[in-house]
């Protein structure tokens, strides 16, 4: 039986303002990093939909908020174009942090903004960010078999915890009316351009 948000109690917890100082990966951790990246981003948009048919299995209630696919029959949304897509750019966030783990704050920016433009989707929220993480670190475990040790699970929940601290951030100035603020900040406008296609 899959856990599901709608029967847990929920508690909004303002997310801290992500570190802009200080290194926020050592070099031990990019390395572990950087060592498994490849196994998983050989066959990224197959990797993607192991993760997103989890997610949507496990939670159908993250799954009914994707209106454009969400809809469609758990066995065959490997196939759907759209599905594939979405999956595909969660990827492709997760190999532009792999990309900058020495200066994170370089695209950080980007990742408050994409937290700030979730809190536009209609039943989200941040809490679900828990079974995203869990996911992830399953079909990581599946994909890196006997490498997946203690040490690279910490190191990648290290980098799914930074993504979710700037996304939750993103989704607390939204919702807070703080979003015009941050973009105008000295140095994000510039940053908020970069992003994978
Ligand atoms: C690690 C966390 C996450 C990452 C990296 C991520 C990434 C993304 C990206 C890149 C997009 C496309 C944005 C755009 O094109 O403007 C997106 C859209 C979306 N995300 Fe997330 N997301 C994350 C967490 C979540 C969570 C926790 C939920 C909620 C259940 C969620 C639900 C959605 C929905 C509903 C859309 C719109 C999809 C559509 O219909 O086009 N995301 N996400």
């Amino acid at each position: 039986m899959g856990c599901d948000l709608a029967k847990t109690a929920v508690v909004v917890v303002a997310p801290e303002e992500p570190e802009e100082s200080g290194a926020e990966f050592s070099e031990t951790q990019i390395d572990t990093i950087r060592s498994t990246w490849p196994l998983l981003a050989r066959d990224i948009a197959r990797v993607g939909v192991e993760v997103f048919t989890r997610i949507f299995r496990e939670t159908p209630s993250v799954r009914s908020l994707f209106d454009s696919f969400g809809i469609n029959d758990i066995d065959n949304l490997q196939h759907h174009e759209l599905f594939r897509e979405h999956a595909q750019k969660f990827m492709h966030v997760l190999e532009t942090l792999v990309d900058n783990l020495e200066h994170p704050e370089m695209i950080q920016p980007s990742l408050v903004a994409l937290g700030a433009r979730h809190a536009a989707v209609e039943g989200y929220h941040p809490e679900y960010f828990r079974f995203y993480t869990k996911c992830m670190l399953e079909v990581w475990e599946m994909e890196l078999g006997e490498e997946f040790i203690a040490e690279v699970r910490d190191c990648w929940t290290r980098v799914i915890n930074y993504i979710v601290r700037c996304m939750g951030h993103g989704y607390h100035i939204s919702v807070t009316d703080q979003l015009d603020a941050f973009v105008h900040k000295e140095g994000n406008m510039d940053k908020l351009i970069i992003e994978k296609t």
